[in-house]
């Protein structure tokens, strides 16, 4: 893929992830009624950059063109919202599917279904549309919604096995299992204390 190929393809992806990180961030506004109490504590965003599209469909063995990417990939725009509760997030999750003019594409419950490893997010690939001047299209983002408490384990669990260039340690695997059921205690105990519950939103 060319770099002119590759921000061709990136444009209508970065829209996309604009768009979902702006109403994202409405819903942070107005979901519990007060816009310096939402479900949202901080949020992230990218565009995979041109050799991880390179990488990924080179694991899938295709050729990394452009049309590849697009049919292919569905992770190509990326945002990370980190909330403050699991109730936040189911929340969040409940409103989005509401918005009739999204389609969900995908949705994995690694809260209620945690990996193997210790792994908790919620992730889900919405279709987002790009209203042109004669038509609309519809691009993927990828939403992965965690607590502070999953992003912990995550960004450090990516960034321990990173370092230790990825090789099968069990002993550190059963750390980070209890490091994960740990943090995920941590978290219930913070919950008493929240004022914020679980869809009390849907009934107002
Ligand atoms: P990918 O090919 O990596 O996109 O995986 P997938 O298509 O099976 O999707 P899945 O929803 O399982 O995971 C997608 C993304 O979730 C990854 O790119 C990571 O950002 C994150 N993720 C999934 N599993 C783990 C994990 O065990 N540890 C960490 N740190 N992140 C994970
Ligand atoms: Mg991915």
């Amino acid at each position: 893929m060319t770099n002119e190929q590759y921000y061709d393809l990136r444009t209508p992806y970065n829209d996309a992830l604009q768009i979902m990180g702006t109403r994202i961030d409405i819903l942070d506004h107005n979901l519990y009624h007060k816009p310096s109490s939402g479900p949202v504590h901080h949020i992230q965003k990218r565009v995979k950059s041109k050799q991880s599209i390179e990488e990924k469909l080179r694991k899938l063995n295709l050729t990394d063109s452009k049309v590849n990417a697009k049919e292919n990939l569905l992770d190509i725009a990326g945002i990370r919202v980190i909330c403050y509760f699991t109730d936040d997030i189911y929340n969040l999750v409940e409103v989005l599917k509401g918005q009739s003019d999204l389609i969900i594409l995908k949705e994995k419950d690694y809260i209620k279904h945690p990996k193997p490893n210790g792994y908790r997010s919620y992730h889900i690939i919405i279709g987002v549309p790009l209203y042109y001047a004669d038509a609309t299209e519809y691009f993927p983002v990828e939403v992965q919604f965690r607590t502070m408490a999953m992003d912990m384990w995550a960004s450090l669990e990516h960034r321990i096995y990173y370092k230790k260039g990825k090789e099968k340690d069990e002993k550190l695997e059963e750390e980070l299992l209890n490091y994960a059921h740990i943090l995920a205690d941590l978290e219930e105990r913070f919950k008493k204390h929240n004022e914020n519950e679980r869809l009390k939103i849907q009934k107002e």
